[in-house]
Order: structure tokens, then sequence, then C-alpha cells
């Protein structure tokens, strides 16, 4: 923690669309008259039928509903690309940048833009997709994801991307629990000079899923794949022969927009709903405000849109702005560490927006691979995914920034659309490791967590939860509205529950403490303990796994996982890696265990439960304060995982 403060420059504040007075009367604004505030903003979007509702939420547990412009309708593609045409139609939407930095890049006018998606539209349409269809897109970072997205949301189907780096298995979960009709995929995915066999993971995949689900494949590396002519199209070549025409549909704001899967405390990842009109409303507002984007300028977020991060800050805010997007396919260290930096000269960017992650690893080559390289262009950082300690935020403001730019660690979810807490660029003085203050219309609010009461002093520590609700919220879980009532709202009656930990300094600045569920943060990405335990024990040789995090110098998290093997079976270095394969192959690479602790035994209550607590201080060579362990049913079985721990 620190108490740094950096006040934003004068010439910033200046030029910038929000200084802190603006702040000051619009955040009043935003929650003395929610409703009429957002009835102002809402108009920032090009509605077919305007709204005259414009909330209508309900937090009790039980009958939570959330609606937002609900008699309002629209099409989200036409208000990310027709509306921008009469004005920008030669104007850069997307730049897109291979992974290789041999190959051309490329630079997509709207035009472009306008005539891909259409393309895709009448290419889905042709397969039978219509309104409120689901499609899956399993793809590489190049345009036709975007095109693909765009493209359902102009038929108003609703998409949910699948992370490329998942496996077939997870491929496979997402298509059944959403009912598929159409997946989307390529050839392969070329990034950091290897490619992704995603054709060939999805013909796993479609081995599990109904026979009517028909894939559609873009060629991206033209590399050979196996073909089955009843079920895969060639979407290439079918776009290439498709109309440059195709009439967007008039949706309802809450009609949904997408469905991204992601991990909770308990059982398999939940589909979070988002729907059409609030949902970009919040995320074009968002993008414009904390990024400070002006007209004309390049903006880039490195995360890839399998990710909430892709989907509001790649494609649907900057997009809605009429703005111009960098998208990259490939990674930050290849071909060696100074590719980003390359590609910020290349392509003149002016807003960075990255993960701690990614900042600790480049931090660790050394300045040298920045210093190489002209980034007069850059005016402002972002980081987004987890907590910045502060070393990475001095190294990413002196060496990245040169002083110069200001930097948002913002504060967000999957289920929250759009960030929550961040700074304003041209507002809010920053302090490093900390997302500072509420976006407009977000009250945060920290709660004692045993007694679930409101802390109301300046200075506080509990969890974090939201009072009150914003247009970019998620509406439910894709099937199970039970299960989205049980995970946000049954806690702390009355509020979203957001799962973090948060502390509340005297000038009323929040630093996100980490999770208080069993929901670990490894690069950035969201994993729930449990899916990783699930996939060990369905190893034949597992009998029993807990699986917690501990600190990772460059990861922020790794994946400790205590492994108690069947009887007979022995431990040995090549049964290690057969089970780190394993989970490979069950969830994907991210998911792979850090270190694996053979464990006799797991400590539990006598009643059985696994004292994760217990494990997690044992994972964080934290032993010395183990805690209450009076209600251990065998305390030997602690001695034994504290004698046998693994080094990190
Ligand atoms: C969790 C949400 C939303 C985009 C990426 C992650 C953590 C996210 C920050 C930040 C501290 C952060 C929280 C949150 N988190 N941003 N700036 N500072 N923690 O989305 O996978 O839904 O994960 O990431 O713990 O709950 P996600």
């Amino acid at each position: 923690m620190s108490d740094t403060t950096y006040a934003p420059s004068a010439t910033f504040a200046g030029n910038a669309h929000i200084d802190a007075a603006k702040y000051k009367d619009m955040y009043n604004a935003s929650v003395t008259d929610n409703e009429g505030f957002w009835a102002e903003h809402g108009k920032r979007i090009d509605w077919i039928k305007p709204f005259t509702k414009v909330k209508d939420v309900n937090y009790g547990f039980g009958n939570v509903s959330i609606n937002w412009y609900s008699d309002g309708t629209l099409n989200v593609a036409a208000n990310c690309i027709d509306r921008h045409i009469a004005s920008r139609a030669n104007q850069t939407a997307i730049i897109w940048e291979p992974d290789s930095p041999d190959e051309a890049s490329q630079h997509i006018t709207y035009q472009e833009l306008h005539d891909k998606t259409c393309q895709m539209s009448n290419v889905l349409k042709d397969l039978g997709v219509s309104k409120g269809d689901r499609v899956i897109l399993y793809m590489p970072m190049i345009p036709e994801a975007a095109y693909a997205m765009l493209a359902c949301a102009r038929l108003g189907a609703i998409h949910s991307v699948v992370f490329g780096g998942f496996s077939p298995d997870a491929l496979a979960n997402r298509v059944n629990d959403c009912g598929a009709k159409v997946v989307i995929t390529a050839d392969e995915a070329p990034r950091g000079g290897r490619a992704t066999p995603l054709k060939a993971n999805a013909d796993k995949a479609m081995t599990t899923c109904g026979d009517d689900v028909q894939l559609l494949v873009v060629r991206r590396t033209n590399g050979d794949v196996a073909w089955n002519d009843a079920r895969d199209r060639d979407c290439t070549a079918l776009m290439a022969a498709a109309s440059t025409d195709c009439t967007p549909e008039e949706v309802n704001a809450e009609d949904p927009l997408f469905i991204l899967y992601t991990s909770g405390s308990t059982g398999k990842p939940k589909g979070v709903v988002h729907t059409s009109g609030g949902y970009l409303v919040y995320a074009s507002m968002t993008h414009e405000l904390v990024f400070d984007y002006h007209d004309g300028d390049v903006y880039w977020c490195t995360a890839d849109v399998g990710w909430v991060t892709g989907h509001s800050y790649i494609v649907y805010g900057p997009l809605a702005n009429g703005g111009t997007t960098l998208m990259f396919e490939g990674v930050p260290t290849y071909p060696d560490a100074s590719r980003f930096w390359q590609v910020c000269e290349k392509h003149k960017v002016n807003q960075f927006y990255t993960a701690p992650t990614a900042i600790r690893a480049l931090m660790g080559q050394g300045p040298e691979f920045v210093e190489n390289c002209d980034l007069s262009s850059l005016k402002l950082l972002g980081t987004v995914g987890e907590p910045i300690n502060p070393e990475a935020w001095n190294w990413y403001n002196d060496v990245v920034g040169k002083g110069n730019c200001p930097i948002v660690d913002t504060w967000w979810q999957t289920e929250t659309g759009g960030h929550l807490m961040t700074p304003l660029p041209g507002a809010t003085a920053t302090k490093p490791g900390s997302c500072t203050t509420p976006f407009f219309g977000i009250q945060p609010v920290i709660l004692d967590a045993q007694s679930g009461q409101e802390i109301h002093d300046t200075e506080a520590e509990g969890v974090l939860c939201i009072k009150d609700s914003w247009p970019g919220q998620m509406r439910t879980v894709y099937g199970d509205h039970e299960r989205f009532e049980q995970t946000y709202f049954s806690d702390y009656k009355g509020y979203y529950f957001t799962g973090d930990g948060c502390r509340r300094d005297a000038d009323g600045y929040y630093w996100i403490t980490g999770r208080v569920d069993d929901v670990i943060n490894v690069s950035g990405h969201r994993m729930g303990t449990a899916e990783v335990e699930s996939a060990l024990v369905a190893h034949a040789k597992v009998a029993e796994a807990a699986v917690v995090g501990y600190p990772h110098d460059i990861k922020g998290q790794g994946i400790y996982a205590y492994v108690t093997l069947m009887s007979g079976e022995e431990p040995s270095e090549e049964l290690r890696k057969e089970l780190e394969t394993w989970v490979r192959s069950e969830i994907g690479p991210i998911a792979k265990p850090d270190l694996i602790q053979w464990a006799p035994g797991l400590p539990k209550t006598r009643s059985g439960k696994i004292m994760r607590r217990i494990l997690r201080k044992i994972a964080e060579n934290d032993y010395g304060s183990l805690g209450d362990t009076s209600t251990l049913a065998e305390p030997a079985v602690v001695d034994d995982l504290i004698d046998n721990r693994m080094n990190r």
C-alpha cells in the first residue's frame, strides 16, 4: 500500500472531458437523482423507439429483477457501425495487428466493418440464425471475431465468446448449456509463434454436442483441418459470396446481447447475461470518460475478446463511440518483450489498457525493451483484472508513461459490464494500488462480513457491496435465475455482493484486497477452485483434492493443489506431470496447477468439511498463524502437510 498521490496535470485536466469540479457535481447528481441522470445519458446511443421508462429495479431476495430503458428499442450493431457511416465511412474502426510482426497489419474502415459484418450476418441468417438464437464464438483475435459479435447483434442473436485457450470439454459444456445453434471457429489461432488447433478442438467438442449444431470455420492460417461435410461450413468463402446489406433487427433494450461464462465459488461456470440498451449506454460512456477518449485517438486494450474486457473495451464501447480500436492477436513477449511497445510506436497508440500480470512480466525483462521504442503518442495508461502492486504501478508510470500519463486502475467484473470504481484521469488524484473512487451512479458500501452491517466510518474494511443498480449490470444467470439471486443477493440482503474484500482509507479511496470467496485470480483470469478440484478428482488415480491460491510474483496468484491419491497409488514426478496435463485438457492451460503437494490426508472438521483456511495458510508459508485448529478431526494431518509443503 502506498499513500503517495499523483494529481492530474493542469494540461491533462484542461483538455479532459471531466475535471475535478465536474466529477463532483455529476457524481452528486447521479446519486441524488439517479433516474434523471440515466435518462439524460441514455440518449448517448441511438434508439429506434426511444425509452419512456428509465429504471425498474428490485434487489429484494426472491424477487430480484433489473430493467433499464425497458420500453426502448434499438440495434446494437447499428449503434456501433451504421450511425457512424455518414461522418466516418473512411475512418479506421479497427486496427488489426497480427501475431507475427512480419505479417501485414490491417486498417478496417467503418464502411468495411459495415460490409463485413453484414456479410457475416447473412451467412448466419442462411444457417437459420435469428433473434434470440445462441451462437458460440471460439476464435483467434482476428477481425472476424468482432464481425461475428456484431453480426449476432445485428440479427438480435445472442453470442457467447469462449476464450480460445479453453479445452474442448469446456467448449462443449458452454455449447450445451446455452443450446447454441452455431459455433464459429477458425482453422488455427496463432499466438506467440505457435498455433492453437481451434478447429480440431471444436471437432472434439462437437462429439458431445447435438447433431444439429453447425460449425462455421474462418480460414486464418489455411492450415489443414479435418472436414465434416454435413456439419462444417467455410465461413471465409461464404462471406465472400454474401451480400453486404443486412437490415438490423429491432430489439428491446432488455433483450440479451451476450452470455459470458465465468467462474464462481461453487459448481460449473455460470452464464452471465448482459442485455442490449443499458449495457451499451454504460460501456460507451465509461469508455469515453475513463479513458478520456477523444475523436481521432487510437485506443488499445490488450485483452482477449474471450473476456468481458474485450467485449466492453475492444468492441462495444469504442465502436459505439465511433473510435479507432486496436485488436492484437499475439502476446506481450513475442517475438520479444518489446512487442507491446513496438505496437504502440507503430500505430501511435494514445490510450493503452492492460493487466498487472503483463506489466509485472515485462517489468522483469528490464527497461531497455521499453526505452528502445518511441512512446511519445501515449496520453493515458490503464490497468484491470487484479490489484496492482505499487512497484508495478510505479514502473508503469515512470518507465512506460515517463511520468506524463495518468494511470486509471479500473475495478470491475464480468457481472458489472463496465468500470464501477476507477479514477477519471482529468479529475482524480491517483494512489498506486487504489482503484480510487466510484464512477457516476455507483454507490459502493463496505459491510462487516459477519454482521452484514454497513460500516459508515470513512475508514473501513470489510466486504464490498453495491447499493442500487447501474445500466450495465448483468440481469441473470442464463437458465438459472435462482442461482443469480443466490450468488449475488442472498448473503447481504438488499445489496449487490461483489465477492471482493475492500478497504476504504481516510480520503474515501477504495483498495480492493482480493476475493473473499473460493475464487482465485490467476494472471487476471478468474478461476473457481472448485472447478480445478473437480477436474483433479475426475482422474482415476485421485481420491480427493483441495485447491487454493498462493501469492505468485508474476501471476498475482498461483494455483496450489493438495492431492490425495487412491490407495495403492504412489506419488511420482510422472504422475505429477500426468495430473498437470489432465487439468489442462479438462479445463485449459490457464487452470494448470503451479504446485501439486501429495497429501496423505486433508485437514477436515469432525463433520468432514475441508478446512481451506488452513490449506491457504500452508500454501502461503504462513503456518505460524494457523488459527483455531481445535475442530480438526485429525490434527496430525496438518503437521504432515507443513513438513512436506512445496517450495515456491
Ligand atoms: C474480479 C473480476 C473486469 C475485467 C477483468 C476481470 C478482480 C478486477 C481489478 C482491479 C483489483 C480487480 C476483482 C474482481 N479485479 N479488476 N482494478 N483491482 N481487483 O473480470 O474475471 O470478472 O474478475 O477481478 O477481484 O472481483 P473478472
